[in-house]
């Protein structure tokens, strides 16, 4: 096995060792899916936790200046995901932003950055203020992705 996908491997076993929800391997292949047609040039990401899917996204970035913009809350799981992106040589390509989504994404100026793609993945309860944003900040054409609206299927349940 490659060294990098050694270490990815390794990010992945740290997250299911100590309960890190990180995208389960299903939803994962969908989005790369999504993102080897797109090929995008910019990424936001709302929820890093320890960058194991902003680490996987940036395989498909297209683009010598494209990058990942991820928004992570925690101060523990912000400096565990620069360690990371730090181990794998990525932080030119991913930068990790240590705010509440909810305050920051407000910051974020729609006529300097539009984004090809936006992966909203943290506190559910936030997820119209974060959609809302994500409907600004997307450029034509663009493509938001949420996580997990369906609770792995319990909402669809009730209907
Ligand atoms: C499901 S995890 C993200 C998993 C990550 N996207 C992955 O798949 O590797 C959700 C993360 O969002 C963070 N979070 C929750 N609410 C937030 C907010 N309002 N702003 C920024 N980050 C937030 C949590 O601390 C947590 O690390």
């Amino acid at each position: 096995m490659e060294e990098n996908e050694l270490i990815l491997k390794e990010i992945k076993e740290y997250a299911i060792n100590n309960h890190v929800p990180i995208l389960q391997d299903v939803s994962l292949d969908l989005i790369l899916l999504v993102l080897k047609l797109k090929r995008p040039n910019k990424i936001l990401e709302i929820g890093t936790a320890i960058g194991y899917s902003a680490i996987n996204f940036s395989k498909y970035l297209a683009g010598e200046d494209a990058t990942i913009l991820s928004i992570e809350k925690s101060e523990e799981m912000y400096h565990k995901a620069i360690q990371n992106i730090e181990k794998l040589n990525l932080s030119n390509k991913i930068k990790v932003e240590h705010a509440d989504a909810v305050d920051y994404l407000g910051q974020l100026d729609e006529n300097k950055c539009k984004y090809d793609v936006i992966f909203i993945d943290a506190a559910k309860g936030q997820y119209l203020v974060f959609l809302e944003n994500a409907m600004r900040l997307i450029k034509k054409g663009g493509v938001i992705i949420a996580d997990n609206v369906y609770f792995k299927g319990r909402v669809l349940s009730r209907i």
